[in-house]
């Protein structure tokens, strides 16, 4: 898919917010600083488009970006942040479990990982909540620059086993890397054919 044009459309701290025009919609959530917003400036060619930074917990609103006029890439705040308040974090929580339970207009959640972690507990439970509710999803694994090939593969069989225990069918598995552009042509070619 060529991408013509990707525009910041508005910020939203309710699902009430959020724009009210029917188009698809594809959100991208995870762990702080896994890489969402910086996947999203990848996917568009715009290093600009989402605020990135080495601070975990940046992204605090959902974030809709207009994509070909046609349909809307969301970016949504990080769970599992430890250092941010309590409160906080609650709200996060209940601005992410809004949306993704939600809002109608979403298509698919691509859930991000970071490929170098072992499973972690508050991914699994994420995923265990879209599973109980039927939210289509697919997982990224991220960063993928930051691992040589063969420790990289040996990640994704790990996590492929953890996940299999508990599902009977595997979710579609991308990885990606922000830095070399890795996965783009398959992310986005998997949003095509879903639109
Ligand atoms: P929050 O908004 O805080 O939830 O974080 P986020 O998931 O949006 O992460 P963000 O895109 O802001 O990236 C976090 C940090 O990781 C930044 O310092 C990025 O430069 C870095 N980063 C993101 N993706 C990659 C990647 O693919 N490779 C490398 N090497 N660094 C990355
Ligand atoms: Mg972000």
């Amino acid at each position: 898919m060529i991408i013509q044009q990707a525009t910041f459309v508005k910020s939203s701290t309710t699902i009430e917010q959020c724009p009210k025009k029917v188009i698809p919609e594809f959100a991208f959530i995870g762990r702080s600083n896994v890489g969402k917003s910086s996947l999203i400036n990848m996917l568009t060619n715009n290093r600009k488009l989402a605020k990135i930074s080495g601070t975990p917990g940046k992204t605090q609103t959902i974030n809709h970006f207009i994509i070909n006029n046609a349909w809307y890439l969301v970016d949504l705040p990080g769970y599992g942040f430890a250092k941010v308040s309590k409160q906080n974090r609650s709200e996060f929580a209940k601005i992410i479990q809004d949306y993704v339970l939600k809002r109608k207009e979403l298509v698919c959640l691509f859930v991000l990982i970071d490929s170098r972690h072992e499973p972690q507990a508050v991914d699994l439970e994420f995923l265990r909540l879209l599973g109980e509710h039927g939210i289509p999803f697919c997982i990224i694994f991220t960063k993928t620059d930051k691992l040589k090939p063969g420790a990289l593969d040996r990640n994704i069989q790990h996590y492929s086993n953890t996940l299999i225990q508990e599902w009977e069918v595997l979710p579609t598995l991308f990885h990606s890397s922000s830095t070399t552009k890795t996965g783009r042509e398959e992310i986005l070619q998997y949003i095509e054919n879903l639109l």
